[in-house]
């Protein structure tokens, strides 16, 4: 692992300036711990890059699927940003602390009744149509609230990025969004121009997730902008926003190279306006939906080692109190992280492990050839940059409790959101 890490004179790793070990002593373990400068910091490095490539018209839409609970939109609402939600839950959690609804993208490839009306009922800014059938109900429903509903159009812009296949979705072999190629696109587009109490506000499409080059965004950009041009062509009406989605990549381990995030910005301002310029259609608005980048470096999550297994000529086995519960991303994706010892931060790697859950599942695993200084019971091992579609993807599979989340900042912590107790889990049973 070669990445800048805090570490205290006791060779303590440091969170956001406190000592994860007195995390784990007063929170316990599997912990969730969030660096709110590093969420902020995220924030303000998209926010600024519009302002400083594309004049400050646009905004930024945090992907809430990647972390979401009050204390995210609380923090999006202050930094200035949207929030793309794309379920009913999501829309609720920002509701509940009074995040402004003009600045809601509510997105989703199979929106149910209760959830089209919420958003509508609720004003949110923008509704992204993912296909024809839901077009009509949206348009009956505003009418039947006497609104006119503001939408973008999801569109598969057939944009190949290169990423892990359960998360590329700009390709035309995808569930979300209006095929460009075959045209069924411009339908759409041609069928929201006449669908009443609708107004068609923008396109909108992305690409897939933890991208790692400019070139999909900006080719992204470009076939965008043509649709925008063609439409104006053929039917005459000016699209005046386009979204382009998030996906852009972190570090997870010296393996990943992320590009600094203003860069995409700054390549894709400049495709967008020399379109604007060569096909004489406008400048349009643009929104990004960054969620990934925006916490997922900002997390890290706390377990204690128990049970260590050391299987002859095979591999040892290093098991922690959690496991694909709170962090179902090595048994959906096989994803890497970088693991240290928190209480022995400082210590030399000099054994290889495999990092093995507690869940009744062979497949529960958090890592494999994993570099660690020998662990034993009671050790707390970190697994960094776990902000990101862990908690929001967390289950309580075996009835193991999702974990708290906390906040770290300037050396103090406040817990974001609770753990579950067992009297949760077993709330809702009859
Ligand atoms: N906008 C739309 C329409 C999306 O579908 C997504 C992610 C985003 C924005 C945010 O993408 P991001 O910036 O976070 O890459 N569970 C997977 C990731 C699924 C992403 C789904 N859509 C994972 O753990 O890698």
């Amino acid at each position: 692992m070669d990445r800048n890490v805090k570490i205290n004179d006791e060779g303590h790793l440091m969170l956001g300036g406190v000592d994860a070990v007195k995390l784990t002593e007063k929170y316990g373990t599997p912990l969730y711990v969030m660096d709110e400068d590093a969420v902020r910091g995220a924030m303000r490095a998209y926010r600024d890059s519009i302002d400083r490539f594309y004049d400050g018209n646009g905004m930024i839409c945090y992907a809430s699927k990647a972390f979401s609970c009050k204390e995210m939109y609380r923090i999006a609402e202050d930094e200035g940003l949207g929030a793309d939600v794309v379920s009913g839950g999501e829309l609720y959690t920002a509701l509940s602390v009074g995040f402004p609804m003009e600045r809601i993208c509510f997105h989703g490839n199979n929106k149910s009744d209760a959830e089209i009306k919420m958003a509508l009922y609720n004003r949110v800014g923008r509704i992204v149509v993912d296909n024809m059938e839901e077009l009509e109900r949206i348009s009956r429903f505003a009418d039947e609230l006497d609104y006119t509903a503001n939408v973008q159009l999801r569109v598969k812009p057939g944009i190949d990025a290169h990423t892990h296949q359960f998360i590329m979705t700009g390709q035309i072999d995808s569930k979300f969004g209006f095929a460009l190629e075959t045209g069924e696109a411009m339908e759409a587009v041609k069928k929201a121009i006449e669908t009443p109490s609708v107004r068609l506000l923008g396109v909108d499409c992305h690409i897939g997730s933890q991208i790692h080059e400019v070139t999909p965004f900006v080719k992204a950009a470009e076939v965008m902008m043509d649709f925008i041009a063609d439409i104006k062509s053929e039917t005459g009406y000016e699209i005046e926003e386009l979204d382009l989605g998030g996906g852009y990549g972190i570090r997870y381990t010296e393996d990943d190279d992320p590009v600094p995030y203003a860069e995409y910005m700054e390549a894709v301002s400049a495709a967008i306006h020399k379109k604007a310029a060569d096909l004489d259609v406008g400048v349009p608005f643009i929104l990004m939906e960054p969620g990934r980048s925006i916490v997922g470096e900002a997390g890290t999550t706390l377990y204690t080692v128990g049970a260590v297994k050391e299987i002859p000529g095979i591999r040892t086995y290093v098991s922690v109190d959690g496991g694909m519960g709170d962090n179902p991303r090595y048994i959906l994706y096989q994803s890497k992280y970088d693991f240290l010892l928190a209480n022995r931060a400082a210590d030399e790697a000099d054994t290889v492990v495999t990092v093995a859950g507690k869940c009744c599942e062979s497949g529960d695993l958090l890592g494999e050839n994993v570099s660690l200084p020998a662990a034993k019971a009671g050790d707390i091992m970190a697994v960094l940059s776990t902000g990101a579609y862990n908690y929001s993807m967390a289950s309580c599979y075996n009835r193991n409790p999702i974990p708290p989340v906390v906040m770290v900042q300037d050396g103090e912590d406040r817990l974001i959101v609770k753990g579950q107790s067992y009297e949760d889990l077993i709330r809702n049973d009859l």
